[in-house]
């Protein structure tokens, strides 16, 4: 894409200046004075080495938070005005710096911004709508704080629990993290991907590609995936943000059939740039170059490194530390080892994405332009978000919602903290200081509490996070306690999970939850007090053993600053759930299969002498989740059961909300390929849609199918939709057509 503005720059620029363009470092080396969680000290430039990396260098991207730390707006705005004073006004051409954070459920490196759900609490609403407003606010706030780019969202499949950052993910279906990938975008840039206007920022699609299932589980381990998986499964969601007007993207860290994906020319500048047309900006991960030669050792030293990884087409390079990557690449240039071409291709697409932000005008924008910053509307959109997250798994014998006259044993490791109901990032190197917030939001049992009156509520953690230690183990420490304090309650509410971690702190031995945990459960059940279990955590660790001792199951996900209140609202009522598992939820830690299996991982097999058992053991399926209403599926009809090579099938169905409550439903429409040149998924997911129904209300909707939406990629890793027979499923509903080409 040329831009005379751009342009006109590009043909005044040396090699050193372009090169610099390409460059992005993390603030901590441009700031002074600041340790590490300090939450004292104001964040202060290192005048010498700005110059040296802004001027001298003129690295064109700074990233990150200082000192782990949520900054005030003030704060924020003197860094960035000072980064780009030095940018504009002391180097040869006067270009901005592009600053980048990951604002990836909310302004979270902000102080008194607007937290979200995390993105898998986000999927289990199942609601576009708040999914894009969510991204409004989010980027609305981001520029209220100086900062035009988001590294977000992440596009990664969540198809394995095993894999520490799921919960950054929309989950394992690709239909649905296609959808709300669309709105993130969207929310993040304006429909009209005008991110010129102050209120939005540019999208970072991430981590392309496949970063999403290493074959350990484990971050950063090698993936095997075949090119018809990775078209399948893997790339539809980056396609759709593509195509959506994304303006930026990540790069997976990891290796794939071992290669680095920052070293491949077949995914980066063939798949990427050819293929799918994408004309923005291509950053690395974190150090990734460097690690093309420590870790991964497909470049003899890094100056190879660096050229590999341009060469294959990456644009920016998150370096972070050190200038080395210029040097090198400066030699790599004027030795022919990098054609200028790429560079100019490279440097094009950084400049580009300045432009349409605007920087060039408005490098910096000014807080107090952002009324709406931490409003009560964006709390309430938070808010109402953690409300149809909310998932409820179980409800025996209409436990659940509670009397708010009842008293309540609170407790378990999630009960009482802000950090677990975030999960990672915001309350511990973006904003770390738990105590900054306890205070302002409302933890499980603060919620409860508020709901029911103090006196009815005692709480005893039973088990308790070590934060100071490693923050993501478990202690058992008032099991005892706990289970006395049983005896003078009507109800327990058990808040487990796991703890703040991402990336490699969060690789598992086991996916099951932790044995003290399990432990206090055990414990509080031989009191046979009626228990709710609320489940505040960022992928399905293990339950077998102790779900039969449950009456009610909630999963909380990481709900976000306001997800205490929404659980609270569930517990009691105020709130009808809505939220539907955006996965499968495993029985075993051995048997993670997602939905959209082949039929030979859903064979009987016997597993004892009368026993049958399906490898597709599951505790609770993709898409389930309870209401306090019920909903009746009626009248699934077709409007012809032969779809044409242009043609399209309205399928309709009507819901009626039998129950007694308001609630809302989500209708979601699966087909299932009854034969194929290659073994179909047993079903897809197709369309969604969420409604709200009035008791005795009912709904028609209709929603269109076109060869397309039943399309696969063949052995030849093409796109293919072949003639034959399928079938539809809405509920429990179901009918056949044909298609025919
Ligand atoms: O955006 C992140 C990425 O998801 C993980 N590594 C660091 C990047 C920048 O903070």
């Amino acid at each position: 894409e040329r831009i005379p503005e751009v342009e006109e720059l590009l043909a005044q620029m040396t090699v050193e200046e372009k090169v610099g363009q390409m460059a992005q470092l993390t603030v901590d080396v441009l700031t002074v004075g600041e340790d590490a969680f300090s939450t004292t000290e104001p964040l202060r430039l290192d005048e010498e080495m700005t110059r040296k990396a802004l001027v001298e260098y003129g690295v064109g991207s700074v990233l990150n938070t200082a000192g782990n730390r949520a900054r005030t707006l003030e704060e924020w705005h003197t860094i960035i005005s000072q980064l780009q004073d030095v940018a504009m006004n002391e180097s040869r051409l006067g270009i901005p710096v592009l600053y980048g954070v990951d604002a990836i459920h909310g302004t979270t490196y902000t102080a008194g911004a607007t937290f979200f759900p995390q993105q898998i609490g986000q999927a289990a609403s199942w609601n576009r709508e708040l999914v894009r407003r969510g991204g409004e606010v989010t980027a609305y706030e981001t520029r209220a704080s100086g900062i035009p780019w988001n590294f977000s969202p992440v596009l990664d499949m969540g198809r394995d629990p095993r894999f520490p950052r799921m919960w950054e993910t929309f989950g394992e279906d690709v239909y649905l993290a296609s959808q709300l990938g669309i709105e993130i975008v969207k929310g993040y840039e304006g429909d009209d991907n005008d991110v010129s206007d102050p209120t939005r920022v540019a999208a970072c699609l991430k981590h392309y590609l496949g970063y999403g299932t290493p074959l350990s589980g484990k971050d950063r381990t090698p993936a095997l995936i075949p090119e018809i998986e990775l078209r399948e499964r893997h790339l539809p969601a980056f396609e759709a943000a593509i195509e959506a007007g994304a303006h930026t993207i990540m790069v997976n860290s990891g290796l794939i059939n071992g290669v680095p994906v920052h070293a491949s020319y077949q995914m980066l500048t063939e798949l990427l740039k050819d293929e799918l047309g994408f004309t923005g900006l291509v950053v690395t991960d974190w150090n990734d170059i460097n690690n093309l030669h420590n870790r991964d050792r497909v470049a003899k030293d890094a100056k190879e490194a660096v050229k590999m990884a341009i060469n294959a087409g990456i644009d920016m390079s998150m370096i972070p530390y050190s200038l080395d990557f210029c040097d090198y690449l400066v030699e790599l240039v004027n030795d022919g080892e990098v054609p200028m071409a790429r560079i100019d291709d490279a440097v094009r697409r950084i400049l580009n994405t300045k432009h349409k932000l605007g920087l060039f005008e408005t490098p910096v924008t000014h807080y107090e332009d952002y009324p709406l910053f931490g409003s009560e509307a964006f709390t309430d959109d938070a808010h109402k978000m953690a409300q149809e997250s909310m998932t409820l798994l179980k409800n025996e014998d209409q436990v659940l919602p509670l009397p708010k006259d009842a008293r309540i044993l609170v407790t378990g490791p999630n009960a009482n903290s802000m950090r677990a109901l975030n999960g990672g990032w915001s309350y511990t190197w973006q904003g770390n200081n738990i105590d900054d917030f306890t205070a302002d939001y409302s933890t499980i049992l603060d919620a409860i509490t508020a709901k029911v009156g103090a006196n009815r509520v005692v709480f005893r953690e039973g088990v308790r996070y070590d934060n100071a230690a490693s923050y993501w183990v478990d202690e058992a420490y008032d099991i005892a306690g706990a289970v006395r304090a049983a005896a003078s309650v009507d109800y327990i509410v058990l808040a487990l999970g796991e703890n703040t971690y991402t990336e490699k702190p969060g690789d598992l031995h086991d996916l099951t939850l932790s044995e003290n945990q399990l432990a206090l459960a055990q414990a509080l059940a031989r009191t046979r007090k009626p228990m709710i279990l609320v489940l505040n955590q960022g992928r399905p660790r293990i339950i077998r053993s102790i779900e039969p001792l449950m009456k009610g199951v909630i999963n909380a996900y990481l709900p976000g600053n306001y997800g205490g209140l929404a659980v609270a609202d569930v517990l009691f009522g105020d709130v009808n759930p809505s939220g539907k598992l955006p996965f499968t939820y495993p029985l075993y830690a051995n048997s993670l299969v997602t939905y959209d299996h082949k039929p030979s991982e859903h064979q009987a097999r016997m597993s004892g002498v009368y026993d049958y058992e399906s490898d597709f053991a599951i505790q609770y399926a993709f898409g389930h989740g309870l209401s306090y209403t019920t909903f009746e599926y009626s009248n699934l009809s077709l409007s012809n059961t032969e779809l044409g090579k242009d043609g399209k099938i309205d399928v309709s169905v009507t819901v009626t909300n039998t129950g007694e409550l308001e609630g809302k439903e989500v209708v979601q429409l699966y087909t299932s390929d009854m034969y194929a040149s290659i073994t179909p998924d047993v079903r897809r997911l197709r369309a969604f849609d969420k409604i709200n129904l009035k008791p005795g209300e009912e709904k028609t909707l209709t929603f269109s199918l076109t060869p397309a939406d039943i399309s696969f990629i063949n052995e030849g890793n093409s796109r293919v939709t072949e003639s034959g027979e399928f079938e539809v499923h809405v509920a429990e509903l179901s009918a056949k057509f044909n298609y025919t080409e």
